[in-house]
């Protein structure tokens, strides 16, 4: 997603270069505008660096600098407009429409979401001339995130503080998005699971999490209500998203069992263990005794098979992971554990899968063809299978509705 950051001159605007960090966690690419008065308070250098572009201030309007294009094809270019920190100033002239510096100017080109993150002294927030303009901007769609309550820069303590960076993330996350599974309720299982050999050891797989956690958050980004079930992962809980934790397949199986009722959709993205150890020894096996020379072991349920019981009416997706024939091991997962759409991961390939950022998936569905989603970031590839998950999902509320 495309961020147009307009930064502005206050003293928040100090906190512009790690907003932009935060944007590009999010996997946006971010540009930014900085207005006369931001470059006091920002360096310009800052935000090329972590913007990875040249940043785009006043001198761009002058003759022979190809200002005039710049406005059109940054507004163009961006699929939210972010004004972080906002100035009474540029608030109210956003608010009237006013266009004249290469910020506001560039505002009336952006036709997506605009998403406003205030910053300046209370008194001026609580002016009506500033309330005025926040209830116009409001009015008109604009997302206004904060101000917080806290520390000013006049030392005093008041309604007028940058809202928290994540949280900003969150609105232009939130304003982008197309809010198609809003009220929907999805379950997500990631991760690998530990099945204990004693005390002090395991067995794993090298599954990190990341495509499950992945789902979670753009389903939660796309108004979901996410539960994310992770075996152990050392990623951070995706904003937004209930996370609950477990450790083994049996673990997992319960956790899934509570959670999937009245889920609309269940997502297992987890590496589930398919033996565990007959018996865990309570302490720690000793070398001398033999104890590790062979360990018996037993199967795990599987528990995407069981969700065909435990969860009949919800759309249920598995993964394959596989080191060949990846079609035909997944078309007969598909039809052995009831699923409606299964993604095809191909675990051979150190570029994709297990613990890369990026993964290359092919679908298969119950009916229709496969849909092969090119390699990308996880994110993405987690919105193309979500976009699937809808197509299920608006194909149950059409046969309702004809019968
Ligand atoms: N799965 C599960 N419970 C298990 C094993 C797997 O729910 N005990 C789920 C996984 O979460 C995934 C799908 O089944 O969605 C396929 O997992 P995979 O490991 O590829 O297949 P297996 O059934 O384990 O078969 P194999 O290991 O023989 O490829």
């Amino acid at each position: 997603m495309n961020v147009l950051l307009g930064v502005c001159g206050g003293i928040a605007a100090c906190k512009a270069p790690e907003l932009v960090r935060e944007l590009g966690r999010a996997d946006c690419r971010v540009r930014c505008i900085l207005t006369p008065a931001a470059s006091s308070f920002c360096a310009p250098l800052a935000l090329e660096i972590l913007s990875g572009h040249e940043v785009w201030d006043e001198s761009y309007l002058r003759p022979g600098t190809g200002g005039v294009e710049q406005h059109v094809e940054l507004g163009q270019w961006a699929d939210v407009l972010l004004v972080a920190p906002a100035t009474a100033n540029t608030i109210s002239r956003l608010a009237w429409g006013l266009a004249d510096d290469l910020l506001t100017t560039t505002a009336l080109m952006v036709d997506g979401p605009v998403v406003v993150a205030p910053a300046m002294h209370a008194t001026m927030w609580e002016h009506p001339a500033v309330r005025e303009s926040v209830a116009r901007l409001r009015q008109r769609g604009v997302r206004v995130v904060g101000p917080d309550v806290g520390p000013l820069a006049s030392g005093e303590l008041g309604v007028g503080r940058l809202a928290e960076l994540p949280a900003i993330a969150s609105a232009v996350l939130a304003a982008a998005s197309s809010g198609d599974l809003a009220g929907r309720r999805v379950v997500v299982t990631a991760g690998p699971t530990w099945e204990a050999v004693d005390s002090v050891r395991f067995l794993a797989n090298r599954s990190s999490g990341r495509m499950g956690f992945a789902i979670a958050e753009r389903a939660a980004r796309r108004g979901a209500v996410v539960r994310l079930i992770s075996g152990p992962s050392a990623l951070a809980a995706p904003h937004g998203v209930e996370r609950r934790d477990v450790t083994s397949a049996l673990e997992m199986l319960e956790a899934v069992r509570e959670e999937c009722e009245g889920a609309d959709v269940v997502v297992m993205a987890a590496a589930v263990a398919d033996y565990r150890p007959a018996s865990a020894a309570a302490g720690k096996l000793k070398k001398r005794d033999g104890g590790l020379e062979s360990i018996a072991l037993v199967e795990n349920p599987d528990i995407l098979a069981e969700l065909a019981r435990m969860a009949p009416d919800a759309v249920r997706v598995g993964f394959a992971a596989e080191t060949e024939d990846l079609i035909e091991n997944a078309r007969q997962k598909l039809a052995s554990k009831g699923a409606h759409l299964l993604v095809a991961n191909d675990v051979s390939r150190r570029d994709i899968g297990f613990d890369s950022h990026d993964n290359e998936v092919v679908v298969l569905r119950r009916e229709g063809e496969p849909v092969r989603i090119g390699k990308r970031g996880k994110g993405e590839v987690a919105d193309g299978i979500l976009d699937l998950v809808r197509g299920e999902l608006d194909a149950r509320t059409r046969s309702a509705v004809i019968s």
